[in-house]
């Protein structure tokens, strides 16, 4: 058996929908990756949770995930938190696997030793979907501006406060009210409090500054206010100013008289006039404006939470990590394009 073996920790809002598609979707990802690819095992805390929703046999479900990361190819990680991922994705990487993770508190936590281990033990580490889940935003950071000067980042990176804010200022309900509902849609993180107060955004800001920068930025660094204390009567306050009231996180260049720079990293909630093409980000979505020297203005917009959104990105992430190891190349996958079927054009 030659297949790929992908070994998922965590099967909740985004791991079931990731292992639904690859199940579905089996035939394409083995054309992708240019091999088969294999679901070992997924790590969970309860194995006898019936999850037909994720398309797996329940035989794979497994609670040792420590044995899990030693025999993989890839490692995907969505179970959140700083522990036991930290150590599991240091042990499967140190055992020769590429990681795969959605998990922004981490890389805002220890990122660095994570790369430091994915760099000695020459295996890839991509995180795309820990910030503003289906949009492709580090990635193009990474590669497409690698060239360009980035001299601020203003977005909003968290769905469940944007959703919430959004709400409170269609419906003009309170924040407790419309919390529940951002929990049940699958926004929220297991604990909300990393949302509603800000510390989830704070990771996303670490993690794009450090990449926009090319500096090494933690959480801890960033200063933060999250949304608790906002209230209805501040909304409909916003609104009569002709505002919105939005939770922004923002990064940016600064130079004092003498050309000495430094960076500001912070996230609050900001009151955004309606006009500001950032007051018209509802529901659950994200958008992030990048300024830089040569490109100017660039903005990025889209789902930035939910199974399926952040799926994208992950698997994304996969094929990028998996095609790497199947053919040493991380590049788009050339080879098999002389080979494709060719779908029929549309005469209409
Ligand atoms: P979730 O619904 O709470 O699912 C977590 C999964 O991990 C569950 O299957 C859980 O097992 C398993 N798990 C947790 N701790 C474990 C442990 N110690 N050992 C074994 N399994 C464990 O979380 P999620 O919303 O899918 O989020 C997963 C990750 O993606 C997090 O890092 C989150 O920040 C990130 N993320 C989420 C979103 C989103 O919209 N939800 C978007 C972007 C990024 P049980 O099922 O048995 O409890
Ligand atoms: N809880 C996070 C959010 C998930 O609401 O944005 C996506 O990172």
């Amino acid at each position: 058996n030659d297949a790929l073996r992908i070994a998922l920790l965590g099967c909740g809002t985004v791991g079931t929908a990731v292992a639904r598609r690859l199940v579905d979707h089996a035939d394409e990802f083995a054309s992708r990756v240019e091999r088969p690819v294999e679901i070992t095992g997924v790590a969970v805390r309860d194995t006898s949770k019936p999850r037909p929703e994720s398309g797996l046999d329940p035989s794979v479900f497994t609670t040792d995930a420590e044995a899990l990361v030693r025999d993989a190819d890839v490692v995907v990680e969505l179970m959140g938190g700083i522990e036991p991922a930290r150590s599991l994705l240091l042990t499967a990487m140190e055992h020769g696997a590429s990681v795969v993770t959605a998990n922004k508190a981490l890389l805002g936590e220890d990122g660095p030793r994570l790369y430091e281990t994915a760099a000695e033990h020459g295996v890839d580490l991509y995180y795309e979907a820990s910030v503003a889940g289906a949009i492709p935003l580090l990635r193009p950071l990474q590669v497409s501006l690698a060239g360009d000067s980035v001299e601020r980042i203003m977005g909003i990176v968290n769905g469940t406060t944007n959703f919430i804010l959004d709400k409170m200022d269609r419906t003009g309900e309170a924040l407790d009210d419309v919390l529940a509902e951002a929990q049940e849609l699958g926004y929220a993180e297991a604990d909300p409090t990393a949302d509603v107060e800000g510390y989830d955004a704070r990771a996303k800001a670490a993690i794009l500054a450090s990449l926009a920068f090319h500096t090494r930025v933690a959480a801890l660094d960033v200063s933060c206010e999250g949304i608790m204390s906002i209230t209805a009567d501040d909304i409909r306050a916003a609104r009569k100013m002709g505002c919105v009231v939005k939770l922004l996180a923002i990064c940016e260049r600064v130079r004092n008289g003498r050309g000495d720079q430094s960076l500001s990293v912070r996230v609050h909630p900001t009151l955004v006039p309606r006009s500001h093409p950032l007051a018209s980000v509802h529901d659950a979505f994200n958008a992030v404006f990048i300024e830089s020297a040569l490109a100017g203005e660039v903005m990025f917009y889209g789902q930035g939470a939910g199974g399926d959104p952040t799926a994208s990105a992950v698997l994304g992430d996969l094929v990028q990590a998996a095609r790497h190891k199947v053919t040493g190349s991380r590049g788009p996958g050339e080879s098999a394009y002389a080979d494709l079927p060719i779908l029929p054009l549309s005469q209409a």
